[in-house]
């Protein structure tokens, strides 16, 4: 039980003199509250791709819904719930964590890939196109299928593998020099956004592995615990896993967390072609 100060106990017990609680209750503070003045309405139109597969024969199409801007909040991610929860209950997006973290509401919101819930509403702009990411399936509106980005994801083995128990058995250590080369790498919350941007993961999803899986090929790589850098560096010894990148940078442009797989990507290419150096001799991806 957590016990309080004898101090705090001894006021919470003390009855609020009356005026006090007059003061307080919820029709005195109306009373005193100066009314806000309505703002006149900013109206936007949000054009929104709309496809639903319980009606396959029906073609995509794009639905207009009109939002007052003084009535919503910044983000795109607050329009499209306000539209979900006052407008028409049928339109389907994935979200959650709604700031950054989860990479559930990637979708490309006037020709860029980005995050719903990082990206502020252009109140200068009459009307904004927002579609699911780009050359994805599409399960319903504006949710892509994943299934082969995360199977992609699976076959890079994203986890440690070390040849034995830690020494003393108790834990990896990583000296803070080496953990500074996970850096720029680890922020990844596998949105989609880099690789539904990059031009051969259009034409080849089945077989190139695209900027957001590769970087996490390379996160591994990169960590001075892991002991099978030469083994994930022979699984992409191939024409298409990982030289259908032709350093592009579209996906470092788009990335809505500032990262740059394409960095990572050049310097798996690298290692391929000249050997690996020891973790601290590394690049560091993000300086
Ligand atoms: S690198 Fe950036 S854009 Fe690509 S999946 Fe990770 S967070 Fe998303
Ligand atoms: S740099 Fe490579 S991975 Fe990035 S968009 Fe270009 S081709 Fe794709
Ligand atoms: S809702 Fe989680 S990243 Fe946007």
């Amino acid at each position: 039980m957590i016990m309080l100060p004898s101090t705090f106990r001894v006021a919470s017990r003390a009855a609020a003199p009356r005026s006090v609680t007059a003061a307080f209750s919820t029709s005195a503070v109306k009373a005193m509250a100066t009314p806000a003045t309505e703002r006149p309405p900013k109206m936007k139109s949000f054009k929104i791709y709309r496809w639903d597969p319980e009606n396959p024969t029906e073609k995509p199409k794009m639905q207009t819904y009109n939002i007052d801007l003084n009535k919503t909040g910044p983000m795109v991610l607050d329009a499209l719930l306000k539209i979900k929860n006052e407008v028409d209950s049928t339109l389907a997006f994935r979200r959650s964590c709604r700031e950054g973290i989860c990479g559930s509401c990637a979708m490309n919101i006037d020709g860029v890939n980005t995050l719903a819930c990082l990206c502020r509403i252009d109140r200068d702009a009459s009307s904004s196109n927002i579609y699911p990411l780009p050359h994805m399936h599409v399960v319903k509106d504006l949710i892509p299928d994943l299934t082969q980005f995360y199977k992609q994801y699976r076959s890079i083995e994203p986890y440690l593998k070390a040849d034995g128990p830690p020494p003393g058995g108790r834990e990896y250590l990583q000296s803070p020099e080496e953990r500074r080369h996970l850096d720029g790498l680890y922020e990844c919350i596998l949105c989609a956004c880099c690789s539904t941007s990059c031009p051969s993961y259009w034409w080849n999803q089945d077989a190139y592995l695209g900027p957001a899986v590769l970087m996490q090929a390379y996160r591994w790589m990169a960590d001075s615990r892991d002991a099978h850098g030469d083994e994930r560096r022979e699984k992409l010894e191939n024409t298409f896993s990982l030289y259908r990148c032709h350093t592009i940078f579209n996906c470092t442009r788009t990335c809505p967390k500032g990262l740059n797989p394409a960095k990572a990507i050049a310097q798996i290419k690298k290692d391929m072609a000249v050997g690996a150096p020891k973790v601290v001799d590394r690049p560091l991806q993000s300086p």
